[in-house]
């Protein structure tokens, strides 16, 4: 595992702790036990996890907030499909084209109507797609090493399917978009972490392209690449790939970042 990769899951890992911390002091999640509704009970957040989303960035905060309270559940959008853009769906992995055992998670569609069902709403213990994640079975465990995801990471998947795998986008609840004050390590880096590091950083990242660092970002900023490619503009490789649009939100922000002169 390189630095690179291990100071990303770290600071991803960390993002996701603040947010959910109250969730970990109550004891670690059972991430096998077959009964999914004795999960609830550790859900418990005394910390309201949905304030962390006035900033109205894409970050952490918003993912982390997916293991949030009880009355805000986890939206598909913006907490689940990040995780599984960035993690899974590299070219020959669970992409659109050619995707690994059929499996596509690209989008929401394709991940509840593909050729086999991996997703059955409010059973994790049921759900390939969890399976997947918290198997014993080293080599068939997802995603494969070195990659990893964070067991916040994962319990916002299981989550997301112990709420009924619903299509929930919750943009509108953020209380507006917050382009003002756009800054890198406040809006960007949370934007890059959630949807683009998974490929664009690592050992060998994407394109030779590493988002993990602020030079990175900024040099694609430079080029028009960073927007070219995360609006779809012709020229441009779509990011993410065979996916759709990042959030309005993130795509506005970077768009400010850029216009202020990449502070
Ligand atoms: C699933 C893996 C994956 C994810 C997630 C991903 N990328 Fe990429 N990215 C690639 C690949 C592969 C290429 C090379 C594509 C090509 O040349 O056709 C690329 C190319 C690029 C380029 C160069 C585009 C160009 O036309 O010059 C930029 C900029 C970029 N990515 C930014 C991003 C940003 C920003 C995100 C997050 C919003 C992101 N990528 C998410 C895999 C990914």
């Amino acid at each position: 595992m390189s630095n690179r990769y291990a100071l990303a899951t770290v600071a991803v890992a960390f993002l996701l702790l603040v947010a959910s911390c109250a969730d970990y002091l109550q004891g670690p999640f059972h991430h096998r036990d077959g009964d999914d509704d004795h999960d609830t009970t550790e859900h418990g957040d005394t910390t309201g996890g949905g304030s962390t989303d006035t900033t109205g960035n894409t970050g952490g905060g918003n993912t982390g907030g997916g293991t949030g309270s009880h009355d805000s559940s986890v939206c598909f959008t913006r907490d689940v499909l990040p995780i599984l853009i960035t993690n899974c769906t590299m070219a020959e992995c669970h992409d659109a084209d050619r995707p690994k055992e059929g499996v596509n998670l690209t989008s929401y569609d394709a991940i509840m109507h593909g050729r086999e069902t991996i997703v059955v709403s409010g059973s994790p213990s049921r759900s390939k797609l969890y399976e997947s994640l918290v198997t014993d079975e080293s080599d068939e465990r997802m995603p494969p090493a070195p990659r990893s995801l964070t067991k916040a990471q994962i319990a916002t998947i299981e989550r997301w399917i112990r709420e009924g795998a619903k299509n929930r986008d919750c943009s509108a609840d953020n209380g507006g978009c917050n382009t003002s004050n756009v800054t890198y390590t406040s809006t960007i880096a949370p934007i890059m972490t959630t949807w683009c590091t998974g490929c664009h950083g690592g050992s060998s990242p994407s394109a030779g392209i590493n988002l993990t660092q602020r030079t990175g970002v900024e040099a694609q900023a430079r080029s028009g690449a960073l927007l070219g490619s995360v609006m779809h503009a012709a020229g441009f490789a779509s990011m993410p790939p065979g996916s759709q649009r990042l959030d309005d939100c993130s795509i506005a922000q970077i768009k400010a970042w850029i216009d202020t002169g990449l502070k």
